[in-house]
């Protein structure tokens, strides 16, 4: 069942999102060649919990740190080491959740360190690019493949795959709530879309097939073909104005 917010609890989620985006903003600044992924799971840690928030991924699962730091090749779910170094070049998807007040936030951010491939750089752009595609289909009356559908259209029209075994997801008082939303799929299909309705909306994009696999370590999830991977996530609740993005700064 798709769990419908109340304007009260939207103004809540869009709390829990701000820090959410605070804590990206944050790392962003933070980050540069030469820091470990370990450092940068440990400055978002104590930045959300100086939010008085709890980070969401810590534990969920057995997942053992607060932020997911997938580097190039990887889509998802990395976990920070700290014999991980980030290095010129390499791009950097980071992935936070946070609960604050009952409720979660949920957004990532993709960005490339010093100077990128043009190829990188494109990727970065068409991934960010196709998760506005998909919310300025996100109005009361569409269907969630109307959102699907714009997200894969944009990205496969640019060159690049979407991944298939990972989707976007509702969100609210559980981290992962119904509806489950791919990113691909046909306009007019799915829920219809309602006023309360909070969605995690999140495209990730391959610049070679869409075939992934999961490393030994359970969570770390690597393009098969080895090539690069970008993520954009946002928090967006819809209602009767359209859409709104909570976690964005
Ligand atoms: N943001 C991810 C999602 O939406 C959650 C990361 S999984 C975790 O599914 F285990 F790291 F929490
Ligand atoms: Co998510």
């Amino acid at each position: 069942m798709i769990v419908l917010k109340s304007p009260r609890e939207i103004e809540i989620m869009r709390y829990a999102n701000q820090i959410v985006a605070e804590t990206h903003a944050y790392l962003a600044e933070v980050i540069e060649a030469g820091i470990t992924t370990a450092e940068i799971d440990r400055l978002g840690e104590e930045f959300i919990r100086s939010k008085g928030a709890i980070p969401s991924f810590k534990g969920y699962r057995g997942y053992p740190a607060s932020v997911c730091v997938s580097i190039n090749e990887e889509v998802v779910h990395g976990i920070p080491s700290k014999k991980r170094t980030i290095k010129e070049g390499d791009i950097v998807s980071l992935d936070i959740g946070v609960f604050y007040d009952g409720f979660h936030g949920d957004a990532a951010r993709s960005f490339g360190v010093g100077k990128v491939s043009k190829e990188a750089e494109k990727l970065l752009k068409v991934t960010e690019d196709s998760f506005y595609r998909g919310i300025e289909r996100a109005f009361i009356g569409n269907r969630l493949g109307d959102i699907s559908h714009a997200i894969q259209n944009h990205a496969e029209k640019n060159g690049f795959s979407v991944v298939r075994d990972y989707v976007g997801h509702g969100i609210g008082r559980e981290m992962h709530e119904p509806p489950q939303i791919p990113n691909f799929g046909l306009p007019g299909r799915g829920p219809l879309l309602k006023a309360g309705m909070t969605l995690a909306i999140e495209p990730m994009l391959n610049a070679g097939s869409f075939e992934v696999k999961t490393l030994a370590d359970g969570w770390t999830v690597v393009t098969k073909d080895g090539r690069l991977s970008a993520h954009y996530e946002n928090t967006i609740a819809i209602t009767e104005d359209g859409p709104l993005i909570l976690s964005e700064v």
